[in-house]
């Protein structure tokens, strides 16, 4: 008996990986017609979403097929519904809110905006090679995310509920034309105005459109050419700009309707009032272009410093997720406080959090060598077959180390364990940091161009009254 292809079987998939092209396992989610033939849209299993896509019959093995599995995950339809979802979680965490399914259809802000944006294009380059996750990892970032319904506006939604095809294929964003990644509950009626499923958005207002022509009528009378609120920071080319949800309302729902194109697992986008956004620009003679973004909740009970992160792809593998990482870091030192990231972390999220953790926790250690504060042992200096060489001793204890980071000592354990510098020695703890890391160290800190430069942040931490901070 030969099986029909449809949602919910699995069966070998050629996939371009890199230079070369191999079969891997896929499920398929769902099926559409495309001129005369059908199109599948199949979920690589073991890899990230965003490596999903539409393919034909071509590429697959139907020798391989095999029936769904018997249960309700699958999801037939191509229109999925990524925006209900977020309005059933919001039901489930008991809160009543402004879905954003009501955003205007073209998503103008009612600030009007400037013309004149560069329209040489810049294909975005991403893998996803680096984050296939194993199930164990996906299982992992499952429980996390049920246990972790986030009683602020930052949704975390669970993976069967949200919409598994993504709705929208590029944007074109200044003189940058992008891949995107996962579903944005974007308005339906502007995906595929034009023909393709690009949606084309003002790079200063982020506006969007569904033609390009509408884009540039709109570029005409755009008066903005950088993001609204303060800027706090400016530092050469780079310029930080902070932002009240509250205030900046369509300016910041349409930040993360970009932002949910590349962040699958969490993200806010009805209810911004909770938070403040932290917006990277690059500066030149046109304008301050947005690099990327964090946002932070006015008050976290949970402690988090940071709720959503995101470098638009245009800008990856720079260095501006660690500057934003860095910044964030910045803002909570100044809060005279420590902070830890929201969780779950996606993927790419973890790889450049315990990146980060690893180089500030390695500087601190180092500054704190140089200051010689104290005479006892914390730090050994090793060579390479892990033999004891020469030992540098210092005393310093994690809960010193949070305080001069502004990471949490959890995560300062965690990333110690990671990287294995952790260790037990004649009795007690130590932190061992072996020679092949420290020279690494050097080699980052050497390569690492963009850093925040802790005297241009003109900034105080805001202070919100109780009525501002109820946000029912
Ligand atoms: N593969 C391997 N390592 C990576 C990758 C990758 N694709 N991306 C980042 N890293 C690691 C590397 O160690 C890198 O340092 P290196 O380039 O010197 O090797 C380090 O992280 C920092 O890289 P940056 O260039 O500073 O980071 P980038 O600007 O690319 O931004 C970010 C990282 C923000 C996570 C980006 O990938 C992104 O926006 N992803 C989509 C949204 C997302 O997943 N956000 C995090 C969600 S979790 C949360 O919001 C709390
Ligand atoms: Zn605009």
């Amino acid at each position: 008996m030969t099986l029909e292809v449809a949602p919910g079987c699995k069966l070998m998939v050629s996939k371009q990986l890199g230079h070369d092209f191999s079969y891997h396992k896929a499920e398929v989610m769902a099926v559409r017609v495309s001129g005369d033939a059908e199109e599948y849209y199949v979920h690589f299993i073991g890899f990230n979403k965003r490596l999903d896509e539409w393919v034909k019959v071509s590429r697959m093995d139907l020798n391989t097929i095999e029936a769904p599995a018997n249960n309700n995950r699958t999801n037939a339809s191509v229109k999925a519904s990524g925006g209900t979802s977020a309005v059933t979680n919001k039901k489930k965490a008991g809160r009543k809110r402004a879905s954003l399914l009501t955003v205007p259809a073209d998503g103008t802000c009612e600030t009007p905006t400037r013309t004149g944006s560069p329209s040489s294009l810049h294909a975005s380059d991403q893998t996803g090679l680096a984050s296939k996750m194993t199930e164990s990892q996906e299982d992992l970032v499952l429980n996390q995310e049920i246990e972790k319904l986030r009683r602020g506006g930052s949704m975390t939604q669970r993976i069967e509920e949200i919409s598994r095809v993504k709705n929208i294929d590029k944007i074109e964003m200044g003189k940058h034309i992008v891949d995107t990644w996962y579903f944005s509950p974007y308005p339906t009626e502007l995906c595929g105005l034009a023909g393709d499923s690009t949606i084309y958005i003002c790079e200063f207002c982020l506006s969007y459109f569904g033609a390009k022509q509408n884009l540039a009528r709109h570029r005409q009378r755009c008066p903005v050419f950088h993001p609204p609120g303060n800027e706090v920071y400016r530092f050469g080319k780079h310029s930080f700009f902070e932002i009240d949800g509250h205030k900046q309302k369509m300016y910041c729902r349409n930040l993360c309707l970009i932002s949910k194109l590349f962040l699958d697992h969490k993200t806010l986008f009805y209810d911004v009032d909770p938070f403040l956004f932290y917006i990277l620009t690059e500066n030149d003679e046109q304008g301050c272009h947005i690099i990327g973004y964090f946002s932070k909740e006015k008050e976290s009970l949970d402690g988090y410093n940071l709720a959503c992160i995101l470098t638009l792809p245009q800008y990856q593998r720079k260095g501006y997720g660690r500057l934003l990482i860095e910044f964030s870091y910045e803002l909570t030192r100044r809060e005279g406080r420590v902070g830890s990231p929201e969780k779950p972390l996606s993927d790419l999220g973890l790889l450049s959090y315990r990146s980060y953790w690893a180089e500030a926790i390695i500087r601190a250690l180092k500054t704190e060598h140089r200051l010689e504060t104290n005479p006892e042992p914390i730090m050994l200096d090793m060579d390479d077959d892990g033999l004891e060489q020469k030992s540098s001793h210092i005393s310093v204890s994690i809960d010193h180390l949070s305080k001069i980071t502004g990471i949490t000592t959890e995560d300062i354990l965690h990333t110690l364990q990671a990287i294995d510098a952790l260790k037990y020695r004649r009795g007690q703890h130590v932190i061992v940091i072996p020679q092949k890391m420290l020279k690494d160290f050097e080699k980052i800190e050497k390569k690492c161009k963009v850093r925040i430069e802790s005297k241009c942040l003109q900034w105080t931490p805001p202070v919100f009254t109780a009525a501002q901070l109820r946000f029912i």
